[in-house]
């Protein structure tokens, strides 16, 4: 805590939470813009197995960790229970959250007044994609890959190489 009263954080980290499944380009785009902000930014992947996601979260994080080696000032890590908790626990100053398109809006704002409300002192900051990437989601890149459609190019290659692994076992989209 400061002299204040207010929780001592670190102005150059944020926190980019998600569920991450799986990492896209678009998120990629997202932490790339992030470091230009942040010296230093936490991917938080959610361990959100009432969501039924296609990976695990370990499979999750390795897939992250792996695609993201090269980019200095990254770390992935894990986080459950409230993503307020996780942002204090880490000394963060701030929250990162991807806005695709007026659709992602309500949500996004719902979540950051939320997130202000049990913790005053969180800042969400919302970031735009490259065009490119702003018709990408985790849950479409799911769906086309396991009804056998190409995902190259929107997906770092780990990724690519483990959907058609999770296809070639069966797997269903999942949520
Ligand atoms: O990639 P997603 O699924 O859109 O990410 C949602 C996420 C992980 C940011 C959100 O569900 C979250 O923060 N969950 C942790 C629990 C929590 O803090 N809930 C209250 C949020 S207002």
């Amino acid at each position: 805590m400061t002299p204040s009263g207010e929780r001592a954080y670190d102005p150059r980290v944020a926190v980019y939470p998600g569920s991450f499944d799986p990492l896209t380009n678009g998120h990629v785009d997202i932490i790339r813009r992030s470091r230009r902000l942040f010296d230093r930014v936490i991917v938080a992947i959610l361990v959100n197995e009432e969501k039924r996601p296609l990976f695990s979260v370990a499979e999750r994080v390795a897939m992250a960790r792996e695609a993201l080696a090269g980019e200095a000032g990254v770390e992935v890590d894990r986080f459950d229970g409230l993503l307020v908790d996780y942002v204090a626990g880490r000394g963060a100053g701030a929250v990162v959250r991807g806005l695709r398109a007026v659709s992602d809006f309500e949500y996004e704002y719902q979540m950051a007044l939320m997130n202000r409300r049990l913790d005053g002192q969180v800042e969400t900051v919302f970031m735009m994609p490259a065009e490119q990437y702003v018709y990408i989601s985790s849950r479409l890149v799911k769906e086309v890959c396991m009804l056998g459609g190409t995902v190259r190019g929107l997906v770092p290659p780990v990724v690519e190489q483990r959907l058609r692994d999770k296809r070639a076992a069966g797997a269903a989209p999942g949520e």
